[in-house]
């Protein structure tokens, strides 16, 4: 009998990650908005090289979910996605203004300074003025694999600074000034004391379960561990 023609060949000599490729993907949906200090919330969101229906779908329920709660933006690690990816829509509205997608995005030429009062989906009811560079450059891209490169200025510029934090897991209490930061430190604080009381009720998976997730949706579309953006 000869073995040497039957054998299958070494997985390791293809040299292809067969472990992850052959696990089922972890499902992305339902999608719900979570809330600091959720541990997605926390750490930077890894490039995504993968985008399949399933991505796509999770888009759509990025938007419906941002309309839900009247928000302009939102990133993709505010709803326990691990990825680089927010949308935007100034009108928050799905019947008026634009749907924008914005996909392993990066910033550059910051100028000029501008204050706004800021608040956020993920620490609901804390509004404070957040300093930050009034005009920036985007590059990223579309869910159609469109290159985008704008200056933005405005409203649009804010927004995508804001976003661009969070995939940064960078919140806009991390961008205040001293006075400012202690008072926000004690908001924090309590929604820190909610978000452990929901995890110890069993309403919320622990920590380790909800970073075992994140792990697993990145080994699903993001490339290798050193790949942080
Ligand atoms: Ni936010």
């Amino acid at each position: 009998m000869d073995t040497t023609t039957s054998q299958p060949a070494e997985p390791a000599a293809t040299g292809i990650p067969l472990a992850s490729e052959s696990r089922i993907p972890e499902p992305l949906g339902p999608l719900q908005l979570v809330e600091y200090p959720h541990p997605a919330l926390l750490r930077p969101a890894r490039r995504l090289v993968r985008i399949d229906d399933a991505v796509c779908e999770a888009v759509e329920q990025m938007f419906e979910i941002m309309y839900e709660s009247v928000g302009i933006g939102l990133a993709a690690n505010q709803v326990a996605l691990p990825y680089r990816l927010f949308i935007v829509n100034l009108e928050a509205h799905c019947d008026a203004g634009e749907e924008l997608v914005f996909i392993n995005p990066s910033l550059s030429r910051p100028r000029g300074t501008a204050v706004q009062e800021e608040g956020c989906l993920s620490l609901p009811g804390l509004r404070m003025d957040v300093r930050r560079p009034e005009r920036v450059v985007i590059d990223a891209w579309s869910l159609d694999g469109t290159p985008i490169h704008l200056d933005l200025d405005g409203m649009l510029a804010r927004v995508v600074q804001h976003e661009f934090d969070h995939l940064e897991g960078r919140l806009f209490t991390d961008r205040l000034p001293e006075a400012a930061a202690l008072e926000a430190r004690r908001s924090l604080e309590t929604f820190r004391e909610v978000f452990e009381g929901q995890q110890s009720r069993g309403e919320l998976p622990a920590s380790k379960s909800l970073l075992a997730r994140l792990d697993r949706l990145e080994a699903d579309r993001c490339a290798g561990p050193n790949a942080h953006a």
